[in-house]
């Protein structure tokens, strides 16, 4: 009997399966091949997503979902990675079902909640999905495998499956380490990681996509578009005691984040020797976790080492052709953009 595609699935084949070694890490062929995703998809990497996940629950106070959703019954997690996300809010709304997108399938969760669909899809191909059919979507920390001009059909392509009245919420990282009292020049080891990175990927993708989100989300459509910039801090300096938690539990991933995000980029693309990167990578690790940066600095404008995370909201109108409010927020001025490229 012929297989039954009629929900868009086809089978896993070897396409998404076969992986590839580089320096140590496991990568997914097909995303170094067809130059879709340059970050590992090993299981150093689930255990660093599954970290992220606990920092930005502690972020974003123990909340999901921002949006005013009160329970969900249709929920699409694009780029679900470890399922980390995915799996917590299919807990958290047993009636609800969810469905988590991934090309790789090397981290997709072994023993998923029942009311969690999980599929293995490129998010750089149109969307298959239903239109009008989810309550709300997710996509987080997925700029590195979105194309460069592939963003604002993806937006759109998020605005046709949402339900009327249905929410999207974004959060992306701004890969560009910066300090909030210009004390990280242009010379430290970090901000070279941000510059090297930020070339490496800039042929492929948009690293500045978080900083044009809000946007496409109203040319798309989107209305009540809020965006949201959080200073995410590199280790514990600051004096609020529960950004120093949660600086604190960055300290224990940045090396990791540093090594995991950069090194395709850097030394494939970008042809940086794995030496120097090896030592760019320690270099700017201390960088990020050194208190003796912090000496004779006053308290009040301590030296910052930190990245930028962008949270979008945005709620689909019930009617389409309802006039495109401009009600974008900013809660904290962009701080002084270090690169050069
Ligand atoms: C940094 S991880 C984030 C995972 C998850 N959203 C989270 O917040 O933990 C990025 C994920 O997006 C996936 N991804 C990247 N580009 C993709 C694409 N074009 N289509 C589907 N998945 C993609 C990767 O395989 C990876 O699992």
């Amino acid at each position: 009997m012929e297989p039954d595609f009629s929900d868009g699935t086809v089978p896993l084949d070897d396409t998404f399966a076969e992986v590839v070694e580089f320096h140590g890490r496991m990568y997914q062929k097909y995303a170094l091949t067809n130059e879709t995703y340059f970050s590992p998809v090993d299981e150093r990497e689930t255990t660093r997503l599954e970290q992220m996940h606990r920092i930005f629950n502690q972020v974003f106070d123990n909340r999901l979902i921002f949006p005013p959703v009160a329970s969900p019954r249709n929920v699409l997690d694009l780029g679900c990675g470890g399922g980390d996300w995915a799996s917590a809010v299919a807990e958290e709304f047993p009636r609800a079902s969810v469905l988590g997108i991934d090309a790789s399938p090397h981290m997709l969760p072994e023993d998923p909640p029942d009311n969690l669909d999980l599929q293995v899809d490129d998010l750089n191909g149109r969307f298959t999905f239903q239109s009008d059919r989810y309550d709300v979507v997710h996509s987080q920390m997925v700029a590195g495998g979105i194309n460069a001009n592939r963003w604002e059909s993806y937006i759109r392509d998020i605005f046709r499956v949402l339900k009327p009245d249905g929410w999207c919420q974004m959060v992306e990282i701004y890969f560009n380490a910066q300090s909030d009292n210009g004390r990280l020049t242009r010379d430290h080891a970090l901000s070279k990681w941000s510059r090297s990175y930020l070339q490496g990927v800039q042929p492929y993708k948009n690293p500045r996509a978080p900083l044009q989100i809000a946007n496409w989300m109203r040319n798309a459509g989107f209305t009540e578009v809020e965006s949201k910039l959080l200073v995410l801090p590199m280790c514990g300096w600051s004096s609020s005691p529960r950004d120093r938690a949660i600086g604190q539990a960055m300290a224990g991933t940045i090396r990791n984040l540093l090594q995991t995000i950069g090194l395709y980029p850097m030394v494939h693309l970008k042809g940086m020797p794995i030496e120097e990167f090896e030592i760019l990578v320690e270099d700017a690790s201390a960088e990020a976790n050194d208190p003796s940066f912090k000496v004779g600095i006053p308290d009040i404008q301590p030296l910052s080492r930190h990245i930028r995370v962008h949270r979008k909201e945005a709620e689909k109108p019930s009617e389409v052709m309802i006039e495109v409010a401009d009600t974008v927020l900013w809660v904290a001025q962009p701080l002084l953009d270090m690169t050069t490229t």
